[in-house]
């Protein structure tokens, strides 16, 4: 903690120097894929003209960027892993399979799916998880001067989303990324993205608490009910819990908690849809891999 009593604050890091102009305000990941993708030689084709006769109904975007390369630079694979995958029919492009490894595509526009989850092509876009410690407020900034997540992301923070919000003693994942579309369909209440919370709460827990939770609990608002709810610990006067559920209401799982008569004294959000906060330290981010941003695309649809 630093003497203001605020968590550390923690930059981004910046690209090593030697980085294209203009990937000199990227984060590292973004840095790497801008200067992967920055390598693009118009002249360079692994597969020479070969690719003429094989032309499939993509039309080559002017200016695009190869197809491997580009499923190369999203961290994909090795590029000769990336020909394989488009040789196997396996990368389909705005909805069309793509079978040319010479396709020039255009990956700030296009649609790039692998074995139909789409892949993060776009170089600009970040995706970063943040473990947030108690004490900071889930906004980028505060009038009263209170730590906030801006405090913690460093200079990448004002071009961000954050999806949702968590109380500010809650603890635990948040998403934060500059994909709006993304970004407000994984906090829509329609998409029913589940969330699951560890809650220590008073003991001792009676065995039909999950019943009472999962088949609805009467709150001010009306019902809440839990999608899962189980007990991690009993600690005697105090227990562990876990709950699941894909309620958007503010202080939801304190008020459940509440409502059944076991006072949450701590919270942490532990998952948010499929990507599980892990071992990240408090107060500290990483970026979501491929895989991880994939599978939230395929968690809203798209
Ligand atoms: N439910 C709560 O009660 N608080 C949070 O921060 C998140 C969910």
């Amino acid at each position: 903690m630093s003497p203001a009593g605020r968590p550390p604050r923690r930059r981004a890091q910046r690209p090593p120097a030697g980085q294209p102009g203009w990937a000199r305000d990227l984060t590292s990941r973004e840095a790497e894929l801008a200067a992967r993708l920055a390598d693009d030689d118009p002249d360079d084709d692994d597969w020479g003209d070969e690719d003429e006769g094989q032309r499939d109904s993509l039309t080559d975007v002017p200016g695009g960027i190869r197809l491997q390369k580009v499923l190369a630079a999203a961290g994909i694979g090795s590029r000769r892993h990336c020909e394989q995958l488009i040789a196997d029919g396996r990368v389909a492009v705005d909805g069309e399979i793509v079978r040319r490894f010479g396709a020039r595509v255009d990956p700030q526009h296009q649609v790039i799916r692998v074995d139909g989850r789409r892949i993060p092509a776009r170089e600009d876009l970040v995706y970063i998880a943040l473990n947030k410690p108690a004490g900071v407020l889930t906004t980028m900034s505060d009038s009263r001067g209170r730590a906030t997540m801006a405090d913690l992301l460093g200079d990448v923070a004002e071009r961000l989303y954050h999806v949702g919000r968590l109380d500010y003693d809650t603890e635990g994942l948040m998403l934060l990324m500059n994909d709006g579309e993304l970004a407000h369909r994984l906090a829509h209440p329609r998409f029913g993205v589940p969330k699951t919370y560890l809650a220590e709460v008073s003991g001792p827990v009676p065995r039909d608490l999950a019943r009472q939770l999962v088949g609805g609990i009467e709150l001010d608002d009306g019902v809440a009910s839990a999608d899962k709810f189980r007990v991690v610990e009993r600690l005697g006067t105090r227990a562990l819990v876990e709950i699941t559920l894909h309620e958007g209401r503010k202080h939801i799982v304190k008020r459940m908690l509440a409502a059944a008569g076991h006072p949450v004294s701590r919270l942490v959000r532990t998952r948010v849809g499929p990507i599980a906060l892990g071992p990240l330290r408090p107060g500290t981010t990483r970026h979501l891999s491929v895989k991880e941003v994939g599978d939230l695309y395929a968690a809203v649809g798209l």
